[in-house]
């Protein structure tokens, strides 16, 4: 049975009881809409822990004035059908106003890592993601919390922030879901035309021939970003934002590749953002 909790005192109740029993608590905070990729999360943390709690919450605040919050996909019952039957124990779905009951004078703010990258594109986009996860720890006090690659700065920040504030949570960072053509699994991918899902493919494209230089030995980062720019630019209509190789991190830009590094880029196709990214040496 999947228990869904509307309110914060009400999942309170039940986590203290899990956490009473000894039993190990894993959370994995989705915006709803579930795909694969969130999929993917929840089946981590059931392997892993011994209950597992899903979040669905549309954030306002990670969302800035003309992006698609009033747009983003809602359908609760799917969710809610889609998490019982993989067994999901705890959904907690809370209303805006049981999150936000007040504006908040009080905010996590990821410094340096949220203006680079995504951050550039969407100010104070990290500071409402960072904050409404450290919101979601304590209110559900998980052992561990599942997050997905694909949203690879999002990944960084919130390791950073448990390091920084000593949060006592285990972030776990799974590998990202991909379609048959290689696009990754998102919820805005339903915003597409046939033709620019089409085009969509160009971001996988990109990262791949990334992969690929420096599998055949290219150390140049500056020159496999140039060889990413030219893939990206080779689909018309493709506004491209950034294609960068990054320490995954500090996401610092790097001059000589070491193993391990983030590639990541993220484009603009008719009114829809699309990011992505690989860590080299990492086929997913
Ligand atoms: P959302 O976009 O719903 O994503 C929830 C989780 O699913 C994130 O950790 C994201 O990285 C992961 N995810 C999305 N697509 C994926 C894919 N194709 N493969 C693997 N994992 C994937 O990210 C958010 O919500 C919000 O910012 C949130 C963390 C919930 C805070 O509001």
């Amino acid at each position: 049975m999947t228990a869904v909790f509307r309110t914060i005192p009400e999942i309170r109740a039940w986590v203290l009881e899990q956490r009473t029993a000894g039993r190990v608590i894993g959370l994995v905070p989705t915006m709803g809409a579930l795909h694969e990729g969130h999929l993917s999360l929840i089946r981590a943390s059931k392997s892993a822990c011994d209950r597992t709690i899903l979040t669905v919450f549309v954030n306002p605040t990670q969302f800035g004035p003309g992006e698609d919050l009033e747009h983003y996909p809602k359908d609760f019952d799917r969710d809610l059908r889609l998490a019982s039957g993989l067994g999901v124990d705890g959904v907690f779905h809370p209303a805006t106003a049981e999150m936000y009951p007040e504006p908040l004078v009080t905010f996590v703010e990821p410094g340096s890592l949220a203006g680079l990258l995504c951050g550039q594109f969407r100010p104070g986009h990290f500071r409402g993601v960072a904050t409404v996860v450290a919101k979601l720890f304590h209110i559900c006090e998980p052992h561990r919390a599942y997050f997905g690659q694909k949203d690879g700065q999002q990944a960084v920040v919130i390791q950073r922030m448990v390091r920084d504030l000593n949060l006592l949570v285990r972030i776990e960072i799974c590998p990202t879901v991909r379609e048959a053509d290689g696009l990754a699994v998102s919820s805005r991918n339903s915003y597409l035309s046939a033709k620019e899902r089409r085009k969509a493919t160009v971001l996988y494209r990109a990262l791949q021939a990334a992969e690929t230089m420096v599998r055949s030995g290219v150390r140049s980062t500056t020159r496999i970003e140039d060889r990413m720019q030219e893939v990206l630019r080779s689909e018309k209509d493709v506004e491209i934002q950034y294609a960068r190789v990054l320490d995954r991190e500090t996401l610092d830009q790097m001059q000589e590749l070491v193993p391990g590094a983030m590639v990541a880029v993220a484009v603009r196709i008719g009114t829809t953002r699309l990011i992505d990214n690989i860590i080299l040496g990492q086929a997913d």
